[in-house]
Parts: structure tokens; sequence; C-alpha cells
């Protein structure tokens, strides 16, 4: 009873902070239920197709403005609405202070460009490449150098661990500190609009070569477990170019375009992103940093949009990974204990340096992510079903064969029967750690198509398989001492979240800081592991913390074999 209703009050918590980020807000609603989508909120969840073609709508009727520091926001949105409605307008400061704009029509916007100057530099020239990046000059004669800005920021980067800690320290149970630190640290309403404005900006770009294109996010962007700060991974898609597939008529005349031929599409793939990766070196306004790394087993193009601040990475022929971020999606949207579960996870590994923004032996979001739904699927009743399942309901509109690949599922979310699981955050939490402290790494490979481990064939420490990829391993770079890590790592948080001291606050202390306790602790410095930035050491003899630690586990793990046996 108590499991209910608190698995209920986080529901509620939870769909409250996922309206505001990933755009299920009120206003997106309307749109969809006025369409006359099934995906309204009445009818279920929505699919991440249609609430990504809200969001490009959206960001095709914005603009972004660097504002100077003195701005005031009563003039500069008088200053706006002369050229139509301004529907929606935040501020935030990035390498200065900026503006997103949000016109009724796209209309509007171009009004706006009319009226824009190129700048006249007197010792520099410009590449005169329009975009919808601008900049607001102030000619007014008069500064009153007491005038200062009133323009709200809304923040787009987390606060330091160490605040994170004192806030889920205040809290009053585990299930309340995962949701805190799932609304402190996920993306906003806000910050996910700037993604889909910088795709909707580098669209203008690769537009100059194939006008029909589209850009579009994916993966933590998108897939509902992006955290503040993380990257922008975008598609250059080039199915949504007209022509392709279409019918030669049997008899009379017809046309069709003569086009350069390669080889291979992995060679027009290179060929496309090293094209535009020169374009956005060149003409992209804020884009600094450009790497092309075409050799990559995916090519991309790698750069800093600087008035975001975001990282990003442009691929293109990357349509699978498209259907992972749309699987990882879905199972979010399935249960609220999924996306906080992953959220907490994910934050959980960052601070203990188990995952890295710098490509190595770590192992990956993607790949831990896997692992918390592979988990999830193996809790009795499962709380997410298996890959397997899903295809099996999919209907003919689902198909979907890319490169040889089956990634076909169903996308209609009405039609997957969950069995009913009361568990709790916290419980899940506990057990997370306690499934992967024990999981036979050495034998068997982690499969969510089939929800069940299987015999590992590879000699890989971890073996994660591809959903759709099948023969592939997504965790093939994770070398074994970083397995080890993990490892070590979820024996020593079991072991704290099972200490009675950790499970319920524990008040203040002298200089009324509260106590770490519960979610808290386990985000503190490890005593295992050595923590992030600190050079390796040498493994020191087990502590008896540790010791005792991995006697309970022991004890634990067998009481459970003779109840099974
Ligand atoms: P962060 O950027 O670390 O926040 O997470 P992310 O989920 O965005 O991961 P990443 O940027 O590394 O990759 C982007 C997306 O590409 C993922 O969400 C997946 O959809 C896909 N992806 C990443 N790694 C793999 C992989 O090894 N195999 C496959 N099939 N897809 C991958
Ligand atoms: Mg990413």
């Amino acid at each position: 009873m108590r499991g209910r209703s608190r698995l209920e009050k986080c529901r509620n918590t939870f769909e409250t902070i996922f309206r505001r980020s990933v755009g299920t807000e009120p206003e997106v609603a309307q749109t969809q239920g006025a369409r006359g989508d099934h995906t309204g909120d009445k009818d279920g969840p929505k699919s991440l197709y249609n609430l990504m073609a809200d969001r490009q709508e959206q960001a095709e009727k914005s603009v972004l403005i660097s504002c100077p520091s003195r701005t005031s926001e009563k003039r500069f949105l008088k200053f706006l609405s002369n050229h139509g409605d301004v529907k929606k307008h935040f501020f935030y400061e990035s390498y200065g202070v900026y503006a997103v704009v949000e016109f009724a029509s796209r209309d509007n916007v171009v009004s706006l460009l009319e009226s824009a100057a190129i700048p006249g530099v007197s010792h520099e020239s410009v590449v005169p490449f329009k975009s919808r990046l601008l900049s607001l000059r102030n000619h007014s004669s008069v500064h009153s150098p007491t005038q200062q800005s009133d323009l709200p920021c809304q923040p787009q980067t987390t606060a330091p661990i160490s605040e994170l800690i004192q806030r889920l320290s205040r809290e009053e149970s585990v299930d309340d500190q995962i949701n805190s630190l799932t609304e402190a640290y996920q993306l906003t309403e806000e910050n996910s609009r700037l993604r889909f404005l910088v795709c909707s900006l580098l669209k203008d770009v690769a537009a100059a070569y194939f006008p029909e294109c589209t850009i579009r996010p994916f993966g933590s962007s998108v897939n509902g477990f992006g955290k503040l700060g993380c990257d922008l991974d975008m598609f250059l898609d080039l199915d949504s170019i007209s022509g392709w597939n279409v019918k030669m008529p049997k008899s009379g005349l017809s046309l069709e375009y003569q086009m350069k031929r390669t080889n291979s599409e992995r060679h027009v793939t290179q060929s496309i992103l090293s094209v535009i990766g020169e374009c956005v070196d060149h003409f992209g306004p804020g884009c600094v940093g450009v790497q092309k790394i075409l050799n990559a087993r995916c090519p991309l193009v790698r750069f800093a949009h600087q008035p975001s601040g975001f990282q990003c990475d442009l691929t293109a022929n990357n349509r699978v990974a498209m259907k992972s971020t749309e699987l990882l999606y879905l199972y979010g949207e399935l249960d609220p204990r999924v996306r906080s579960l992953v959220f907490t996870i994910r934050c959980w590994a960052r601070a203990h340096g188990v995952t890295s923004s710098i490509p190595g032996a770590w192992i990956t979001n993607f790949a831990l992510t896997v692992m918390v739904l592979f988990f999830l699927q193996k809790r009795a009743p499962p709380i997410i079903p298996k890959l397997d399942y899903l295809r099996d309901l999919a209907g003919p509109a689902d198909e979907s064969v890319i490169e040889g690949n089956d990634c076909t599922f169903v996308t209609d979310f009405s039609k997957i029967q969950l069995p009913s699981n009361t568990e709790t955050l916290e419980q899940l939490l506990s057990d997370f750690f306690e499934f992967y402290a024990t999981f036979p790494f050495s034998r068997m490979s982690i499969n969510i198509r089939k929800g069940k481990e299987q015999n590992k064939l590879e000699v890989t420490p971890l073996h994660i398989q591809n959903p759709f990829e099948t023969s592939l391993n997504v965790s093939k770079n994770v070398n074994s001492s970083q397995l080890d890590r993990f490892v070590a790592l979820c024996q020593e948080s079991a072991w704290l979240l099972q200490q009675s001291e950790n499970r319920t606050p524990r008040g203040v202390g002298g200089d009324n800081t509260p106590t770490p306790w519960g979610l808290a602790t386990l985000l503190l410095p490890s005593q295992v592991a050595g923590i992030k930035g600190r050079k390796k050491r040498k493994r020191e003899p087990a502590s008896e913390r540790i010791k005792s630690l991995l006697e309970s586990l022991k004890n634990k793990n067998e009481g459970r074999k003779s109840q099974d046996s």
C-alpha cells in the first residue's frame, strides 16, 4: 500500500517534470489535439515523431539574437513586435546574453531578417552568409550608466554536484531524492527548444546544397534521458528530399536527374559531410573548432556552437541511431520509473567517472541505459517488455529494415500491455546495484531483444548486444579495468543503500548543512574506485567496510541460491 501511494506520487511528480523538458507542455498538446493525432494527452503518450515535428516547426519560426547586457526586455519586445507577434521568448547566458524568439509565423522572421544589416567592419572582412543568428545593436545616443539589464536568464547548465548533494540531503525519501535529481539535471523546456533551433540554423547551411534536407536531433537531446549540458547529436536526413523511389511510367516519356555516382553509400556520406563540414567551418556563424571525423564507423563533423554552448556532432545516413533513440524514448514513456532510474544511474555513473564525455574504454551512456533497461525487463513482474515483444506487436506501418537490420517495433503505445509492478524507486535503485554487483559478466551477454542474458560468444569483458545491429556489441570499447571499477562501485553503492543510517534523513550538521544520506551518499567520492580526475592508484587492500560489504552480498546470494534449489 505504502509502495503504491509512493509510486503514484512519483508518477505525478515525474509527469510534471517531463512535460517541461521534452515538449508536452499544454500549448503543444493543444496543437496536436487540433490536428486529431491519436497521440494527444488523453489518449496516452505521444510518439517521438510527433513531438519532434512540433519542435521543428517552432524552431523554423525562431531566431537567436545576441543582446547587449543593458537591453531592456520591454523595449526589445516592442522592437520585435514591428515584425509580428512574438509567441515565446527567453534569455540565457553563453559568452554574453542571448534571446531565443519564436514568432507566430515564418513571414515574421522574413520581415525581421529583411530589416537586418550586414555589419560594417573596419579592419576585417565578413562572409555575407545570412542566417537567423543576429546581434541587437542599441543606437540610442543617451546611455544611462545606472541602467541595469532586466533580462531574466534561464540556466542552461547544471548546478555543481556539491549543490546537488545538499539539495538531495534535504529530501525526505529516496524516491523524492530521485525525483529531485531528475528535476535539477534534466533538459528544460528552453534547452530543448534551443537544441531544435541549432539544428534548424544548421539546416539553413546544408540547405545551400540540399534545400529539402532536414537536420534532426537524436540521442540524449530527445530520448528523454538527456542532462543539461549533454552534447547535441544531429542527423542530416536526405530521405526528406522528394524523388526517391518514384515509380517510372511503363510507357511514354519521363525524366530523371543526372547525378554523380560513387561506389558506396559510405563514400556518399563522407563526401556530403566533408562539404557541409567545410561550409560550417567557413560560413557558419558561431561554429568553431570544426573537426571532420570521416573515417569513423559512423562518419561525423564535430564542432562547438558557441552561442548555445553545445558540443555538436553532425552525422548523415545514421538511421539506426535514430531508431535506437525512438526505442529508448518509447521505453521511457511506458513507465515513469524507467526515466527516473536511467537518469539517476547516468548521474551516478558520471559522478564516479564510470562514463565520460571523452571517448575511451569507458562505458557509454547509451550502453549504460541499455543495462538499466535490461535490469527493468528482469524484474518480476517486468517493468518494461523485451524488444521481441514490441516487434511482435508491430503493424505494417511500423516495418523498418535498415541496411538489412530489422528495426521494426510497435509505435502505437496503446497496444502495449504491461503487468502490474509496484516496486518503489528506492527498491529498484538498490536492486540495480546488487544485480550488476553480482552479474556473471565473464559468461553472459546482456540482450534487451530477448530480455534474458545469453551465453557470451565473444571474449570482450562486457558484451551488450546492439538492439538492432544484433551482431554488434555496444560496449566493445570497454576494457576489464573499467568493468571492474563499475562492479566495485555497484557493490559499494548496494552496500551503502543497505545501511540503516543511510535510509532516512540525517538532519543538519553544526554549520546548518544537511548531512548526506540515501542517494546523496552514493554521489560522494567513492572509497573503492578512485574519483574521476585522480591519478589511478595501485589498488589498496580492501578496507573493513568493503570486506563486510562483499561478505553481506555473498551471504545474500548464497541465501537466494539455496532458496532457488
Ligand atoms: P550522451 O551524449 O552521453 O548524453 O548520451 P547519448 O545517448 O546521446 O549518447 P551518444 O551521444 O554517445 O550517442 C548518441 C546516440 O547514438 C545514442 O543515443 C544511440 O541512439 C546511438 N548510439 C551511440 N552509441 C551507439 C552504439 O554503440 N551502437 C548503436 N547502435 N547506437 C549507438
Ligand atoms: Mg549524445
